[in-house]
């Protein structure tokens, strides 16, 4: 682990993608016997179900001429894919098993197969070289798919690009004035935090303990909490995808046991994962996991619709900043100060990650 000072200069903006890297493409759940198309990385992939129930991922683009398999009249049968324009027909491999007009299938005729994991449920698709793909980790968020955790989730479109997405996630003192009056309160902007890199591991974390602190809505209205919190924000970032805030919610004054036991306190775990689409555009997946008010459906919607809101309001700053990007002359130096510890040092980890 090596400690974090501010840095003060920025490592040049780039918008190239990390390759030879798992990326969330999906839900499971919006994967079924219904073809389905997201763009990863900027390359169109296609994902459906077999009748085993098994993810199948290949390239979206017909090798006769481009048509996309995603669109209709393209459309499936059993576990083969039929091309909505002249037919060619593949299989859950990719590999075209069928042509119009000749029985000889051209050995070349293959669609791009990606390995595919589905985890946590995440449907994570590998972007590179795929001889690659099983050696590389893949981050886990176990609470989405644990007993003893309720979940809610969404995907935003992004009209910006994912370094913006990340600078966000990892600088929370934004909190105070973007989310005001959702999970903002005055503390969290006014409370420094502690940035540690783990080199080897390839993970950033940032560290916000609040000892005592006003209880935002998002939390007085689930938990039931109407005093001042004891707020903790422990971010855990995997670049590029996997993004992690742990957020512990107690009474002022109330710390876990000694033995690590915590049962006075209350646990969000709070996943993002960041998928570029395109250069300028990315798939901010979140979802967000409680320990408790397991079975509260007023919880769940509140902090669904609370948090979608909370998500959108970032969606709308990160989509002014791209704009303010695109149109501003080069040369443009950012400022940085403490705060800003986190999101470069995950600048540098993506800067090394794509050199690669
Ligand atoms: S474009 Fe698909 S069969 Fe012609
Ligand atoms: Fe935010």
């Amino acid at each position: 682990m090596t400690r974090c000072d501010p840095g003060h200069k920025l490592a040049g903006m780039t918008t190239a993608f990390v390759r030879n890297q798992w990326y969330v493409a999906a839900y499971g759940r919006e994967i079924g016997r219904e073809l389905f198309t997201r763009t990863v990385c900027g390359e169109s992939i296609l994902f459906w179900r077999t009748g085993n129930g098994a993810v199948t991922a290949m390239s979206d683009r017909c090798v006769h001429r481009r048509f996309p398999l995603s669109e209709k009249p393209s459309h499936l049968v059993g576990d083969t894919v039929v091309c909505g324009y002249h037919g060619f027909t593949y299989g859950a491999d990719g590999v075209c098993v069928a042509v119009p007009g000749q029985t000889r299938v051209p050995r070349t005729a293959r669609l791009r197969a990606y390995p595919i994991v589905e985890q946590d449920s995440f449907v994570w698709v590998f972007i590179g070289d795929p001889t690659l793909a099983a050696t590389t980790r893949i981050p886990r968020a176990p609470w989405l798919d644990k007993p003893g955790w309720t979940v809610v989730a969404g995907m935003e479109p992004l009209a910006a690009r994912a370094s913006l997405l990340v600078d966000n996630l990892l600088d929370l003192s934004h909190e105070t004035y973007l989310h005001g009056g959702y999970i903002g309160t005055p503390e969290v902007a006014e409370t420094p935090i502690t940035t540690e890199v783990d080199e080897e591991a390839g993970i950033v974390y940032v560290s916000r303990r609040m000892a005592d602190a006003a209880c935002p809505p998002f939390y007085s209205n689930s938990t039931g909490l109407t005093g001042r919190i004891t707020r903790w924000q422990d971010i855990e970032y995997t670049p590029p995808c996997l993004y992690l805030l742990h957020s512990r919610i107690a009474p002022v004054g109330v710390l876990p046991n000694d033995d690590g036991s915590d049962p006075d306190a209350f646990h969000v775990e709070v996943v993002y994962a960041i998928t570029p689409e395109t250069e300028h555009s990315t798939h901010d997946f979140w979802a967000v996991a409680r320990d408790f008010a397991l079975d509260d459906q007023e919880v769940s919607d509140y902090l669904e619709k609370s948090n979608r809101t909370v998500v959108l309001q970032d969606v709308a700053a990160l989509d002014t900043l791209e704009q303010v990007i695109a149109t501003e002359p080069d040369g443009y130096q950012e400022l940085s100060i403490n705060i800003d510890t986190g999101g470069l040092a995950a600048r540098r980890m993506l800067a090394r990650m794509r050199a690669k």
